[in-house]
């Protein structure tokens, strides 16, 4: 082989956390497109995302944190180029979405067909990635968990958010009432969906919230822990549900990256253990994945329903920017900023 022919099958871009580093210490490596094996298929990425998870993850402070060095990206949408033995041949060409945890920074990226999720032809790849993880994530929370149901009231905590901003336009359409925690300038647009939003650092928070929900709420959303954890399950009224999901107040604590989660979890069985006619519930979107079937049952109707609801107009996609996969560092320093709404999209960088 020519040394041109060898450079020509280096096709294949993929961005590696090589260790605990910052946005820049992010390497973009090239190399052969990968061989999907059996049952597996190979998707020519066409959007992927930076989740607060990569967050955690370039700080080694993911509770499930992979060893580096790794490719990162929770979820992604992309069309299928080829496929392995024993998996459908039909399903070339065709476009899906699906979640991966790692994996999703590259051009190419190889997964199990069964894992694979349709995403409606009318539905933009980048619109459909924003909806994976935070799809999924909000649709389970509220109507799996929390079992709302029309007429009662909800708290959201980062209601601007990835997760956040979906679960509210959810719960919205699921007839609930919402009053959602954010900065003062995503109030507007909180507004807008129908939330009642409050500003999370006011020192009057939490007289501000009994105002507004004197008898307190039916469930609250929390992805923030820490110590505010008790505020949120104080918030229930008789019957509801707190649905605690992540620690962002300990993302940059040093020390043990498990010892937050675990300390959450124990205090949320406690009060479960008290009789105190109120629910705590910590959910992990991986729960339940050693009995594989069912969980990509639950996780593919799931995530079907949402898309339907996109695809209908009912729910709106959020797409920070879009940038380009070997600018995976200025899209992760973008997506850390603070400065924008919605999710920083990752795409094919353009031909050379
Ligand atoms: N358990 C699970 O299975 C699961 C699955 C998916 C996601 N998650 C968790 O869900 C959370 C949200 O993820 P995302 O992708 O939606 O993140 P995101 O888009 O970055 O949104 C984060 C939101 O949290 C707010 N926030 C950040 N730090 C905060 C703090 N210390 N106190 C109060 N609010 C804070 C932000 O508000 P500002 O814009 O005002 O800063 C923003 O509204 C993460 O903690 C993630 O780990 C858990």
């Amino acid at each position: 082989m020519t040394k041109q022919q060898a450079t020509d099958r280096l096709t294949a871009t993929e961005v590696v956390l090589p260790g605990a580093v910052e946005p820049d210490g992010l390497e973009v490596r090239r190399g052969p497109v990968p061989a999907p094996g059996r049952g597996r298929v190979l998707l020519a990425m066409e959007a992927t995302g930076v989740s607060f998870a990569e967050q955690q993850m370039r700080r080694g402070k993911y509770y499930d944190q992979p060893p580096f060095p790794f490719v990162p990206g929770y979820d992604l949408v992309g069309r299928v180029a080829a496929v392995g033995p024993e998996a459908d041949p039909g399903l070339v060409g065709h476009r899906f979405a699906v979640l991966t945890k790692t994996g999703g920074w590259a051009s190419h990226v190889v997964v199990e067909a069964a894992d694979l999720v349709e995403v409606p032809d009318s539905v933009a790849s980048a619109d459909a990635e924003t909806l994976v993880v935070n799809g999924i994530t909000a649709w389970q929370m509220l109507h799996r968990i929390a079992a709302v149901e029309p007429g009662q009231t909800v708290l959201v905590l980062g209601a601007n958010g990835g997760v956040g901003s979906t679960l509210v336009q959810l719960a919205r359409h699921a007839g609930v009432r919402v009053i959602g925690t954010a900065s003062p300038r995503h109030h507007d647009t909180l507004r807008q969906l129908g939330v009642t939003p409050v500003d999370y650092r006011d020192p009057g928070l939490h007289a501000r919230l009994r105002e507004l929900a004197p008898n307190g709420v039916d469930a609250v959303f929390d992805h923030v822990g820490g110590e505010g954890i008790v505020d949120s399950f104080r918030m229930l009224a008789p019957g509801g549900t707190l649905v605690s999901y992540g620690t962002a107040s300990t993302r940059d604590a040093t020390g043990s990256s498990k010892a937050p989660v675990l300390k959450l979890i124990g205090r949320l069985m406690l009060w479960n253990l008290l009789p105190n006619a109120r629910r705590a519930h910590f959910f992990n979107i991986w729960a339940g994945k050693r009995r594989a079937d069912g969980f990509r049952a639950r996780l593919r109707t799931d995530l079907a329903q949402v898309f339907a609801l996109l695809a209908d107009g009912v729910i709106e996609a959020q797409v920070a920017a879009r940038v380009p996969l070997s600018q995976a560092a200025e899209a992760m320093r973008l997506a850390e900023s603070g400065t924008v709404t919605g999710k920083v999209v990752l795409v094919p960088d353009p031909a050379a």
